[in-house]
């Protein structure tokens, strides 16, 4: 069986692992993730509260929501990732990582708020966004959060369909195979690395909109970030599940 290409993210983890790369995707001490995740924990009441986070990497949102007290579950279909992940939570008895297929796996559990880091954008067919979307909103109960933070945004994004990846690679322009130069710190040290892009997906707000709300979310607020280094143009999308 083909492997689906969204595995190409862990292949890229144990490159940069290999080369000393200590942290790849966002840290715990990112002050925007740690203002927004305060915020959204605060304003949803989420302490003590069980939350699943989708495609969690190395696990810095589920540090950063396991010192406000909540109870944390993350997955992610990298294995290096969840390592990492393990590592990093191993101070915190609430919190939990594992690896699943959050588009071919469900949680068989509900949570009171779900948590998405820039993982929605790695999905690029629609039928796998949908099926992703609808296992999220079905490992809520109602009345949960959901929020979407940075994901790739494009006012002028594709908004047609969209049925496999290699359809995704001509229509982007991209592909999963030519490597390209990316530099990360590892403490004082600058790593340079020729790594694959891994192409995401960028939508239009509307796009957003109606993607999270054909599965029954409601949309409630859409914020468009600062350029940022982790992901340059791109936006937070807040849903609840009525
Ligand atoms: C851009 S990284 C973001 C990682 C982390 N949330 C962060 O912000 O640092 C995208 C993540 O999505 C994960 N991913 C992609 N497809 C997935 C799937 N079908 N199921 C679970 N995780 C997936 C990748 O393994 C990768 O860790």
């Amino acid at each position: 069986m083909n492997k689906p290409y969204y595995l190409a993210y862990e292949a890229r983890y144990q490159k940069v692992f290999a080369a000393g790369v200590e942290c790849w995707g966002h840290s715990p001490d990112d002050e925007t993730l740690v203002s927004t995740l305060g915020k959204w924990v605060n304003e949803n009441n989420l302490a003590g509260k069980k939350i699943i986070e989708f495609a969690c990497g190395e696990g810095a949102c589920g540090v950063i929501l396991s010192r406000s007290g909540c109870r944390y579950r993350g997955v992610d279909i990298a294995a290096s990732a969840i390592e990492k992940a393990q590592n990093r939570l191993r101070g915190f008895p609430d919190a939990r990582v594992g690896i699943m297929d959050m588009v071919k796996e469900r949680t068989n559990e509900t949570y009171d708020a779900a948590l998405d880091c820039m993982g929605f954008h790695m999905l690029v067919t629609d039928h796998e966004r949908k099926t992703y979307l609808q296992n999220a909103f079905d490992s809520l109960k109602s009345g949960a959060p959901m929020l979407f933070f940075r994901e790739s945004y494009r006012e002028t994004a594709y908004g047609g369909k969209v049925d496999t990846y290699e359809q995704w690679k001509e229509i982007c322009g991209e592909d999963y195979e030519t490597p390209s130069l990316r530099c990360n710190k590892s403490g004082d040290q600058e790593i340079e690395l020729w790594i694959p892009l891994v192409p995401g997906r960028p939508k239009s707000k509307d796009g957003y909109f109606k993607e999270i709300q054909s599965v029954g979310f409601v949309a409630e607020d859409f914020i468009e970030m600062d350029l940022n280094n982790q992901n340059p143009y791109s936006a937070s999308i807040y849903a609840r599940k009525p």
